[in-house]
C-alpha cells in the first residue's frame, strides 16, 4: 500500500476533560467498538488498580498508570485509530499537556451537570492556541443537567469557540427521550437500560412513533430546533478544521447512548495526520522519509535496567523495525532496533508504522523531549515544544550539602529531559521547581534518589499563578514572597502570583507592568 494511503486512514486523537466528566466510560466504549475489550468494566478496573500492572517503578504501580493504557489503537471501519491518554486526577503533568503536541484533533468531554470545569479549560487552551480540532461530547444526559442552550453558550463565552450542535437532546434526566441527530437526520431514541434506536426525519409521521411525537417535551425541543435551524449558525468543516467551530453532541456514556452516532461522526470528519513544520519548512506525512518527535518520556518503567521509554510520534513516512535514523540534535545514527514496543492495547512489537501512529522506542538514556528523529539526509527538527505553565512550585534543597555535585547534577539533567521546570529566586539564587501535576515531584524526588543518590527537601510554595513580564519592567521593590519574582531558564523574568487576587490586586496598582500568560505566548 502506499504511503499515502496508509495515513490517509489515521485517526489520532486525544480525550480531554475534567476529572469525573466521563473520560473512562467514554473511552471504555470506543475500545468496545473496535472490539478491544470484551466487556464494560475493563478500563475502569484498571483505572481503579485492580488490574495487574507489570512490575514498573513505585509510584506509577500505585498510581495504576502504564504504557499500554497511554496509547491505545484499534482499527475501525476503514480507519486506524490512535487514542492518547490524556491522565487527570493526580497524574496531570506537563505529559498531559505535551501529548496535546502529538495528536490531530481532540475529544473534549464536558460533564453536563456540572458545565466546563478547570481542567477543561487548561487542557482547551493549548488546542487552541495549536488550532486543533476539537469535538464536544456533553455526557451524563442519563442525569438531570443544565440547559442544552446553557452549555452551548458557556462553551462560547468561557472557551471563546463557535458552536454547531450536531444534535439536540429532548429532554434529560427522567424527562430524557432522545436527541436529534441533525446530521445523519435521525432522531435516536433513549430506550433506557435498552438499545437505542434510530428513527429517520421521514418516518417520524408514521402513527408508531405518535406517543414520542405527541410528548409535551418533545413538542417543546421541535421548537428549540427550529431556533437552531434559523438563527444558530451553519456548519462549517474549513472552521472546525481550523479549530474555530466545534461539532457538539449530546448523550451519555454511561448509558450508552448516542456514543455510536457521535464516534462515527467524529471519526469521519476528525482530520487525517497533516504536514508540520520544521527547520526546513513543512513535511507532509506521506513524504518518503521517516520522521518524527519525541513527546513524552516514560522514565524508570523497569527499576532493575532502569529502561526509559520514548513516545514517539511518526510525522513522515514509513517507520521499520531495524531501521537507523539519525537524531537530528547531535546528528548521529541510532538504530531503531528489537527493543522498541508498539504501545498498543496488546503491546508487543511494532514491524511498522506511518504518521500518525505513536511507536515506543526503547531510550538508552539518549532521547530528550522534542527530538526529532528522521531518515531524511538534510537535518531538520520539528517545532520546539512549548513550555507550559507550571502551578505548583517548591523550593528545594539537598539533605546533605556533600552530595551537591549529584545534585546539580541531577536537577540539571531532569530539567532538560522536561521531567521538571527550574526557577531561581531573584536576587538570591535559590533553586525553585516548578510542576504541572504534583505526580511529577514525586518522580522528580524518586529519580533524585535512585538515579543520583541524593535525597532532597522540598519546601512547598503552593499553588501559584505564574506570569512573564518583560526584564526593563521589574522593579525589585514591587515584590515579596506573595507576589514572588524569579527567573525562567533562559532568564526570563516571572512573577508567582500567591492567588488570582493577588494577581488582580498587582493588576491594579500597577496596570503599566505588562504581565503575559504562558499559554498566550506559545
Ligand atoms: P473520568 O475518567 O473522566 O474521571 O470519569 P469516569 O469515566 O471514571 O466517570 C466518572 C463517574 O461518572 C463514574 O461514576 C461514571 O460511572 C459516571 N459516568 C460517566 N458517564 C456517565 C453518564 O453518561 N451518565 C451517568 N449518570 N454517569 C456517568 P462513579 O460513581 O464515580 O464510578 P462508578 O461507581 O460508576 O465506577
Amino acid at each position: 500500500m502506499k504511503i499515502s494511503e496508509e495515513v490517509n486512514k489515521r485517526k489520532t486523537f486525544a480525550i480531554i476533560s475534567h476529572p469525573d466528566a466521563g473520560k473512562t466510560t467514554l473511552t471504555e466504549k470506543l475500545l468496545l467498538f473496535g472490539n478491544q475489550i470484551r466487556s464494560a468494566g475493563t478500563v475502569k478496573a484498571k483505572k481503579s488498580g485492580k488490574f495487574a500492572t507489570s512490575d514498573w517503578m513505585e509510584i506509577e504501580k500505585q498510581r495504576g498508570i502504564s504504557v499500554t493504557s497511554s496509547v491505545m489503537n484499534f482499527p475501525y471501519l476503514d480507519y486506524k485509530v490512535n487514542i492518547l491518554d490524556t491522565p487527570g486526577h493526580e497524574d496531570f503533568s506537563e505529559d498531559t499537556y505535551r501529548t496535546l503536541t502529538a495528536v490531530d484533533s481532540v475529544v473534549m468531554i464536558i460533564d453536563a451537570t456540572k458545565g466546563i470545569e478547570a481542567q477543561t479549560i487548561k487542557l482547551f487552551k493549548v488546542c487552541k492556541m495549536r488550532g486543533i480540532p476539537i469535538f464536544t461530547f456533553i455526557n451524563k444526559l442519563d442525569r438531570e443537567g443544565r440547559e442544552p442552550f446553557e452549555l452551548l453558550e458557556q462553551i462560547e463565552e468561557v472557551l471563546d469557540i463557535k458552536t454547531y450542535p450536531m444534535n439536540w437532546p429532548v429532554g434529560m434526566g427522567k424527562r430524557f427521550l432522545g436527541i436529534f441527530d441533525r446530521h445523519n437526520k435521525q432522531f435516536v431514541k433513549y430506550n433506557g437500560n435498552e438499545e437505542e434506536s434510530y428513527i429517520p426525519y421521514t418516518e417520524l409521521d408514521n402513527p408508531e412513533h405518535k406517543d414520542l411525537v405527541n410528548n409535551a417535551t418533545y413538542q417543546e425541543t421541535n421548537g428549540e430546533l427550529e431556533l437552531l435551524d434559523q438563527a444558530g449558525d451553519d456548519f462549517s468543516i474549513e472552521e472546525v478544521l481550523k479549530g474555530d467551530q466545534t461539532p457538539v453532541f449530546f448523550g451519555s456514556a454511561l448509558a450508552p447512548f448516542g456514543v455510536q452516532t457521535f464516534f462515527d461522526t467524529f471519526i469521519s470528519m476528525a482530520p487525517t495526520p497533516t504536514a508540520r513544520r520544521t527547520t526546513d519548512g513543512l513535511v507532509s506525512p506521506d513524504s518518503d522519509e521517516f520522521s518524527g518527535f519525541v513527546f513524552k518520556i516514560q522514565a524508570n518503567m523497569n527499576p532493575a535496567h532502569r529502561d526509559r521509554v520514548a513516545f514517539l510520534r511518526v510525522c513522515s513516512g514509513k517507520f521499520e523495525r531495524g531501521m537507523t535514523v539519525k537524531l537530528a540534535r547531535t546528528d548521529k545514527p541510532i538504530k531503531l532496533s528489537q527493543t522498541q514496543q508498539f504501545v498498543a492495547s496488546a503491546g508487543g512489537t511494532v514491524e511498522e508504522a506511518y504518521a500518525g501512529d505513536i511507536i515506543g522506542i526503547y531510550d538508552p538514556n539518549a532521547y530528550r523531549i522534542g527530538d526529532t528523529l528522521t531518515e531524511s539526509k538534510n537535518t531538520f527538527e520539528y517545532d520546539e515544544l512549548p513550555q507550559f505553565p507550571p502551578e505548583l512550585f517548591m523550593r528545594v534543597t539537598a539533605k546533605n550539602v556533600m552530595k551537591s555535585k549529584q545534585y546539580r547534577k541531577g536537577i540539571e539533567q531532569l530539567v532538560q529531559e522536561g521531567a521538571i521546570q527550574l526557577f531561581k529566586g531573584h536576587p538570591m539564587e535559590t533553586i525553585i521547581i516548578g510542576a504541572v501535576g504534583q505526580l511529577q515531584y514525586e518522580v522528580f524526588e524518586y529519580r533524585m534518589k535512585h538515579e543520583y543518590n541524593v535525597e532532597i527537601m522540598l519546601e512547598s510554595i503552593g499553588e501559584r499563578i505564574p506570569r512573564w513580564l518583560k526584564a526593563e519592567q521589574v522593579d525589585t521593590s514591587l515584590f515579596d514572597e506573595r507576589n514572588l519574582l524569579v527567573k525562567d531558564r533562559e532568564g526570563n523574568f516571572l512573577v508567582l502570583f500567591k492567588n488570582d487576587f493577588a494577581l488582580r490586586w498587582f493588576k491594579d496598582k500597577h496596570p503599566k507592568v505588562e504581565l503575559t500568560d504562558l499559554f498566550e505566548v506559545n
